[in-house]
């Protein structure tokens, strides 16, 4: 066997993280994995996961026993109201079916074991992303053998949404193909369907009888508002489709390490609601059990301890609202810096692109000058994570960028 297994690359993502942890210039920085960063440039605990920390370290009902198949119950059922809105009637109806997963990673995986082996079999069918999308996307679907295509997402003129070469493509798929999209915060350009976008999607994903599954790994901070960045997912709840969301609490509640996520299957209320949620709660179980037997029970508990306390709820968004605030101020002297010294180009687009990150519109070339030169580290694709920059920095950037756009 070990003869025929080949060389993988390295994974783009951590390599680069691994090659700035290397490079020994006191100039370098990291633009690179999407990770907020505080003003010095240093992971930031969330205040409200230490006072939740101190809260669980204190009880002493906690222990190190299995959590069960689908996970801590208090944090299930309220990330289903964190996702879906406290007073969504798929909730009241029973029509959601949540287990507790791997971060995003695995929720998304879950999902994918699962359309894998349940949905619309006899057609194989597609997945589609969007081009650009995630790049682990592409694995996760490929390894559980689902075909994927893509459909097109950024304008590389207008440095926004492509809206016209997406309806088309979602128009063109086969009839019931899965499509995939991002809640809000569009990793990795920044770029998110406006409302009325949004209400078209949905129409067209409807009228072709598609399936969608939204990942949201950001909610909270694209906007610092929790219900507006899942305003998408709930406009499509609202219309009764069956969908699946896999919910990430990394970057969030900064949990990063912790995996702390959760996968939901919503059912459409042209069912009969509990005895449909019964059964895929039934065959999740069975894909959980028997790929991780059931998930890790440190993150689920910080993450239940502060949603379901009023006072750590309302805690949390300020602490939210501290991290998308600091990134839009980035993003504002980012702009203003490239635009005071004359920078070839428009830079609008750095402003208008939300969440975590900027898709600069650099090149792949201009993206290895200016990690070689300047010691500044982002993915091949001109993905900056805003979170990277900061009062000490944003300057030494934006000359950086400066230079190679002249050159
Ligand atoms: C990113 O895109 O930087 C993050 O989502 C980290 C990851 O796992 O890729």
């Amino acid at each position: 066997l070990a003869d025929v297994v080949p060389m993988a690359p390295e994974d783009p993502l951590f390599g680069l993280m691994a090659a700035y942890r290397k490079d020994k210039s006191e100039k370098k920085v990291d633009l690179g994995i999407g990770a907020y960063r505080d003003n010095d440039a240093k992971p930031w605990v969330l205040p409200v996961v230490k006072k939740a920390d101190d809260i669980l370290h204190n009880d002493p009902e906690i222990n190190h026993e299995y959590l069960p198949i689908a996970g801590l119950q208090a944090f299930t059922s309220a990330s289903q109201k964190l996702v879906l809105g406290p007073d969504s009637p798929a909730i009241k109806e029973n029509r959601v079916c949540s287990l507790q997963t791997i971060s995003g990673t695995g929720a998304v995986h879950l999902g994918a074991l699962f359309l894998r082996k349940f949905y619309n079999k006899q057609n194989n069918p597609t997945v589609y992303f969007s081009s650009p999308t995630w790049a682990n996307h592409n694995q996760i679907f490929t390894n559980v053998n689902l075909p994927i295509k893509s459909y097109p997402y950024f304008s590389p003129t207008t440095k926004g949404l492509n809206f016209e070469g997406m309806i088309d493509a979602i128009e063109s798929a086969p009839e019931r193909s899965i499509i995939l999209l991002h809640a809000c915060a569009h990793n990795p350009t920044g770029v998110d369907p406006t409302q009325d976008q949004w209400k078209e999607i949905a129409s067209m994903i409807h009228s072709k009888n598609h399936f969608p599954f939204f990942d949201c790994a950001y909610q909270g901070f694209a906007s610092g508002d929790l219900s507006k960045d899942a305003w998408a997912i709930r406009y499509f709840v609202e219309q009764g489709f069956e969908l699946c969301i896999a919910q990430s609490y990394a970057k969030n509640f900064g949990l990063y390490g912790e995996r702390a996520g959760c996968f939901h299957f919503v059912t459409s209320p042209a069912h009969d609601a509990s005895h449909t949620a019964e059964r895929i709660r039934s065959q999740l179980a069975i894909l959980q059990r028997s790929e991780i037997s059931n998930p890790p029970a440190y993150g689920a508990r910080i993450a239940a301890t502060v949603l379901n306390d009023d006072e750590l709820f309302a805690e949390w968004e300020d602490n939210l609202r501290t991290m998308s605030g600091r990134i839009m101020d980035m993003r504002k002297a980012l702009r203003e810096k490239l635009e005071e010294m004359g920078t070839p180009g428009t830079w609008n687009h750095i402003t208008d692109q939300i969440g975590m990150f900027s898709f600069t519109g650099l090149s792949e070339k201009q993206v290895l000058r200016i990690r070689e030169e300047s010691h500044v580290y982002m993915t091949k694709n001109g993905r900056i994570s805003m979170a990277g920059l900061n009062t000490h920095n944003v300057d030494y950037f934006a000359k950086a960028v400066d230079k190679v756009v002249r050159e």
